[in-house]
């Protein structure tokens, strides 16, 4: 008798393992992404603030607006962070910019164009793109970038030759950041894809 209770409440957390979620606001949450410890792979978990926006948390705590999933890719796209009016810090320059737990199953995918503003000088001896002609120099004309007019800025495809989990801007570094998806060469700005891209690993 105690052995059938058991395997029914193991049969039933293994169905419950399978539960997709509800929507939250008016974006499906696809297996195995998981807002609620009822639903989904609890490896894989975002939040579903106010019922209805859907967020990813770094590791750090900071929450970013998922704007879409696609379940046929495995990738989601998450807002960039604002950069606070009138400076050119990203909001998330306190915990270090964007930061994925590497346990988890969620890595930065590699069709984001990463622009950083504000950099310090140490900047100019990596391999970015930090010419005049860079990408970066459309974006501090436009009203959520003018904070950083005038500032020392870059541009990179965050590609396989880079960690895949961190975006990094900090004081005496770069202090801000923005990136677009799978940005093409001549693209004007009203085109561009706003976000950044993760993939997560599937469960099997
Ligand atoms: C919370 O959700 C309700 C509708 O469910 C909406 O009217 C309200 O604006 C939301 N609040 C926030 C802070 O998003
Ligand atoms: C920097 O990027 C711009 C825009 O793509 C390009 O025209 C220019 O050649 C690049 N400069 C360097 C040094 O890579
Ligand atoms: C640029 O960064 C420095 C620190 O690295 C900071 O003191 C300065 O206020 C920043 N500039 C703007 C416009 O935010
Ligand atoms: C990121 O994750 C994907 C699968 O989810 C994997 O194919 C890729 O190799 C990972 N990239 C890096 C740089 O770890």
């Amino acid at each position: 008798m105690a052995s059938v209770i058991v395997f029914l409440f193991i049969l039933a957390t293994q169905v419950s393992a399978f539960r997709v979620c509800p929507k939250c606001g008016k974006i499906r949450v696809p297996y195995p992404l998981s807002t609620d410890e009822n639903c989904g792979d609890p490896r894989y978990r975002i939040y579903c603030n106010n019922g209805t926006v859907l967020e990813f948390m770094s590791a750090p705590g900071f929450y970013y607006k998922i704007l879409s999933i696609n379940p046929w890719t495995n990738r989601l796209v998450i807002s960039p962070p604002l950069i606070q009016e009138n400076t050119c810090y990203s909001t998330d320059l306190g915990v270090g910019g964007l930061q994925l737990d590497e346990n988890l199953p969620f890595n930065i995918s590699t069709r984001n164009t990463v622009m950083l503003f504000n950099c310090s000088d140490n900047i100019l001896l990596s391999p970015l793109n930090c010419s005049s002609s860079s990408f970066c120099r459309q974006f501090v004309d436009v009203k959520e970038g003018y904070g950083c007019k005038g500032t020392l800025c870059c541009h990179f495809l965050k590609d396989a030759s880079m960690t895949s989990h961190r975006i990094r801007v900090r004081l005496g570094g770069c202090t801000a950041y923005t990136s677009v998806v799978d940005k093409q060469p001549d693209d004007p700005i009203e085109f561009w894809n706003f976000g950044i891209e993760l993939q997560w690993l599937p469960p099997f």
